[in-house]
């Protein structure tokens, strides 16, 4: 088995009254899925991983090293969320560029890089432009290619194709989970629908209340789930069974 690309070690993080405190190892090159209820923890689990809001204890570490001291922008670890990936005043190729150089002092190879990473994600006719004039999925591929040229090892997924339609969603996780392997990359992927998991996570973590109840291959979690939250969260018109 391969080495761990993304731990989090005895991580602790409190707002308000709420506590979340969880251990994750996922391995390098594995596409981890994170399901769990509405206010489970899972977009703040995502946002700890990749320097967002710190924790009260723990460490975090990508492939053997500790980042927990780093901010986000020096951490080799890329996150994508829902909305709001994109500068609106720049075209889709410049938003790929800013991962090459945030300063956009871009060299013709870099340009040569950016253009390339957008064809990677079938979007070479559409360089010039802006976003507010991409459809939402279109915006989501910019973002993609964006994270491609970055080449972090680690790539973290919060909901980012929720708001598509069921077919265009599809081909985004067919699209971010080929482009993923293609490259080793280690993804978290926070979704609402286990149909999601099923289509391309190797593994499935099930967090319930600031805890990560459960970690394991994604058939074995998903097709006999005996524990009874998780049994819940996939089926809330079951019979709870006796108290
Ligand atoms: N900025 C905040 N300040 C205080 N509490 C927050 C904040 N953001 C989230 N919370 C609380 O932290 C808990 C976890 O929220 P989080 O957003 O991580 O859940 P989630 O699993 O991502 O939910 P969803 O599926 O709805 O996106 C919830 O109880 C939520 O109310
Ligand atoms: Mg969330």
């Amino acid at each position: 088995m391969s080495s761990p690309g993304l731990e989090l070690d005895g991580i602790v993080f409190r707002q308000g009254g709420w506590t979340l405190a969880a251990d994750l190892v996922v391995r390098r090159g594995e596409l981890l899925a994170l399901i769990g209820a509405s206010g489970a923890g899972k977009s703040t689990l995502l946002s700890l991983a990749a320097g967002f809001e710190r924790p009260l204890s723990g460490r975090i570490l990508v492939n053997g090293r500790a980042v927990t001291d780093l901010p986000p922008a020096s951490r080799p670890i890329t996150t994508l969320f829902q909305e709001h990936n994109l500068f609106a005043h720049l075209s889709a190729l410049d938003n790929v560029a800013l991962g090459l150089d945030p300063g956009l002092r871009l060299t013709a190879a870099d340009r040569r890089t950016a253009q390339e990473a957008l064809s990677r994600v079938e979007l070479e006719t559409m360089a010039h432009r802006r976003p507010g004039k991409l459809s939402g999925g279109e915006r989501q591929r910019v973002a993609i290619a964006r994270a491609l040229v970055m080449k972090r090892p680690v790539l973290l997924l919060d909901e980012p194709f929720a708001a598509l339609g069921p077919a265009l969603r599809r081909a985004m996780l067919d699209l971010v989970s080929r482009l993923a392997r293609e490259s080793g990359l280690t993804v978290v992927m926070v979704s609402h629908d286990p149909a999601d998991a099923r289509r391309i996570a190797d593994t499935v973590a099930f967090m319930d209340d600031g805890r990560i109840l459960l970690t394991g291959p994604t058939d074995s979690v998903l097709d006999s789930p005996v524990l009874p939250e998780l049994v819940r969260y996939l089926d809330p018109d079951s019979d709870p069974g006796p108290p």
